[in-house]
């Protein structure tokens, strides 16, 4: 028993709801399309769970936030999968991929087969079980990959209000969902191993500036360290949260960040695989010619800087997705991808976009006391990335296209005191 369709796309998060679209607006016959999805949802805008779907009054719920509305185009129910034919497997498990044969097995014991394929599996989180820690599977722990950790989330935040919330990770979840705590009404303690937040992105001065934010919003910050048990209570409910040096925080909840691991375990032993993801070229191809890759699952080329990378971040799920879709559609016309890194956040009233690379020297601009301040980071005698907060979507859009174009600098300290005035801009 099983069915069979010229695509399949493995995956029903963001890149897929984006190849969907792309698909369509090139013109797909009824019953070629599938998309497979272990989510009961279609797909949707993932960033608003830690954001939208966080506020204390009028949160963000589905089916509000299916893609593709994050870029202000339609939004995609399954009402819309279906008026254009395309079948939406949700509630679907893979389990197993043979990519010589061109089949999928689900947890249900079907076979899809495929001409096809586009693997947009994205990641899973990293659990606390996997560092060794015990007591991690108690009731009000929290993580936040999708609607289903979304909604457990709210509904533990809601059952401890007023309450004690500790963060473990200081990283992109770690930072917007204490945000979104504080903003419920949380006392939020952070926990994280490095000696600043966002220690993947931000220099010493600029998470300086974000830490201070959070600490006058009430936040507090234990860095350098990492939790080693948790304490419960009868009923499974942590209690405490104990550090390595045996230092016991109280906690009514406790919220997990600490990165995720690319969805690439059905492929192993199948298809090349690099940085931990599957390796495709400019067209978003794998190892095997019928096989493609998108999203938080590829190690793909970056044009710009000559190596190959793995982004977690929407913008490029989303590019990857068409860029996949346009390749498959019309292989002797598309360019190889070219894509400039992009990323974001938005926390409290904060809000920074970054474009480019964080290597070399950085210098910051502008002024932190106002909100509205920025850095540029300088590799051999040329701007090659650019972070701004507060900025305007001019400025933003000036900024995308500097990291793009890498200025050569020869002034560095006039640089820092130019800021967006630096003659590019002009
Ligand atoms: P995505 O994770 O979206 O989708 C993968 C899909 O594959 C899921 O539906 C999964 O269930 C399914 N799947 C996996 N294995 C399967 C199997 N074996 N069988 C069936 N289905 C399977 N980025 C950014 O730039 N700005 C932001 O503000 C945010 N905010 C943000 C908030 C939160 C809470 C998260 C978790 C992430 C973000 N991101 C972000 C990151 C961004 O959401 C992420 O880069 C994209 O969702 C990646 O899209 P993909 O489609 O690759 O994976
Ligand atoms: P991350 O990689 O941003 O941060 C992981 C954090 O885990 C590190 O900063 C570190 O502080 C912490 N950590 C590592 N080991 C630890 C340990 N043993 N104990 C305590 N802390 C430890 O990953 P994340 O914050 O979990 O985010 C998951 C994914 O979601 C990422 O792909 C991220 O890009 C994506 N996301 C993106 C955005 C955005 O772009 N605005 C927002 C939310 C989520």
């Amino acid at each position: 028993m099983g069915r069979a369709f010229k695509i399949v796309i493995l995956g029903g998060g963001v890149a897929a709801g984006y190849a969907a679209l792309e698909f369509v607006k090139h013109g797909i016959s009824y019953g070629e399309l599938c998309i497979i999805s272990e989510e009961a949802v279609a797909p949707y805008e993932r960033p608003a769970l830690s954001k939208g779907c966080l506020l204390p009054e009028d949160a963000a719920t589905l089916p509000a936030f299916h893609t593709c509305v994050g870029i202000g185009v339609e939004r995609q129910t399954p009402k819309w999968y279906k008026e254009h034919g395309i079948e939406l497997a949700l509630g679907t498990h893979i389990k197993a991929v043979d990519v010589k044969l061109k089949t999928l097995l689900s947890a249900a014991g079907e076979t899809i087969t495929y001409k096809t394929l586009i693997i947009a599996t994205g990641a899973r989180v990293l659990r606390l079980e996997e560092f060794g820690v015990s007591g991690a599977d108690a009731k009000n722990i929290c993580y936040l990959r999708d609607w289903n950790d979304c909604k457990k989330l709210v509904e533990v935040t809601e059952q401890c209000q007023g309450g004690m919330a500790v963060v473990i990770g200081g990283g992109y979840i770690g930072m917007e969902c204490a945000a979104a705590l504080v903003t419920n009404r949380m006392k939020v303690t952070m926990v994280f191993p490095e000696q600043h937040c966002m220690a993947r992105l931000f220099t010493s001065e600029i998470a300086a500036f974000y830490e201070d934010y959070y600490k006058k919003r009430g936040v507090k910050f234990i860095k350098g360290t990492v939790m080693t048990a948790f304490e419960s209570d009868a009923e499974k409910k942590v209690r405490a949260v104990i550090l390595k040096d045996k230092k016991r925080i109280e906690a009514d909840m406790v919220v997990v960040g600490v990165g995720i691991r690319p969805n690439v375990s059905l492929f192993e032993g199948q298809l090349a695989l690099e940085k931990g993801g599957i390796k495709v070229n400019g067209k978003m191809q794998t190892s095997n010619p019928s096989v493609y890759a998108v999203g938080d699952v590829v190690a793909f080329p970056v044009k710009l800087y000559g190596d190959v990378r793995r982004l977690e971040h929407v913008d490029h799920a989303r590019k990857s997705a068409a860029q996949a879709v346009n390749a498959i559609i019309s292989p002797e016309e598309v360019q190889d991808y070219d894509y400039l890194p992009f990323f974001y956040s938005r926390a409290f009233t904060s809000s920074w976009q970054f474009y480019g690379d964080n290597v070399g020297k950085c210098v910051l601009f502008g002024s932190l006391k106002d909100q509205k301040f920025g850095a540029f980071w300088i590799d051999r005698g040329h701007v090659v990335g650019a972070f701004l907060e507060g900025g305007n979507k001019d400025e933003y859009a000036s900024l995308a296209t500097l990291a793009r174009l890498q200025p050569p600098v020869k002034d560095i300290e006039m640089l820092a005191k130019q800021g967006l005035a630096f003659p590019f801009f002009h």
